[in-house]
């Protein structure tokens, strides 16, 4: 055979074992790493906040902490935003039937709201300096997370 058609084959056949690894490691990625279903990106952004407002807490005990604090409630913000977006995933909701979800999905949006203006309030008065009214405006939102939990939350 000619060593050009040889080279050529052999060019060939390399491109296709890498192709068949290139392959064959983004499938096995993929069932390593599914897509987070929908109830678990919301339960996980609930756990996220839970951490996060727990650190906060004792963050908010300690002196010359407001900083810190302020930094915890801006990490807390976004994972409310993301709980907020998954309502259909949301037990009370899911279940209830198509004349009932627009306002439980309304209510839901409102107490989350609530939670979130809560965290947002308090992070800029600790941004001012302001730790006083930050622990009022963070009464606020465990109002809110016990209203939330109380109407959608199972046990
Ligand atoms: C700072 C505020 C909040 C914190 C720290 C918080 C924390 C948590 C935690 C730890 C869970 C259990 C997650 C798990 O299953 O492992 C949870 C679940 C849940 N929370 Fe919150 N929550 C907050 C606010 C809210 C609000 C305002 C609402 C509603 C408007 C809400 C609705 C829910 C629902 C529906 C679940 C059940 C999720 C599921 O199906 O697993 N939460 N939350």
């Amino acid at each position: 055979m000619p060593v050009n058609i040889m080279r050529r084959r052999l060019g060939l056949i390399a491109f296709t074992i890498c192709l068949t690894i290139s392959m064959w490691s983004a499938a096995s990625f993929a069932a390593e790493k599914p897509e987070a279903h929908g109830d678990e990106k919301l339960e996980h952004a609930m756990e996220e906040m839970q951490t996060l407002i727990r650190a906060l807490g004792k963050s908010m005990r300690e002196e010359g902490k407001e900083q810190q604090s302020a930094d915890l409630i801006q990490q807390m913000i976004p994972h409310a935003i993301i709980a907020k977006s998954e309502y259909m995933h949301v037990h009370a909701i899911e279940d209830a039937s198509p004349a009932e979800q627009p306002k439980l999905i309304n209510d839901y949006r409102i107490k989350l709201n609530d939670a979130i203006i809560g965290l947002a309030q308090a992070e800029n008065a600790l941004l001012a300096g302001n730790k006083k009214q930050a622990a009022q405006y963070l009464t606020d939102v465990k109002t809110a997370q016990r209203a939330g939990h109380k109407a959608y939350k199972e046990d």
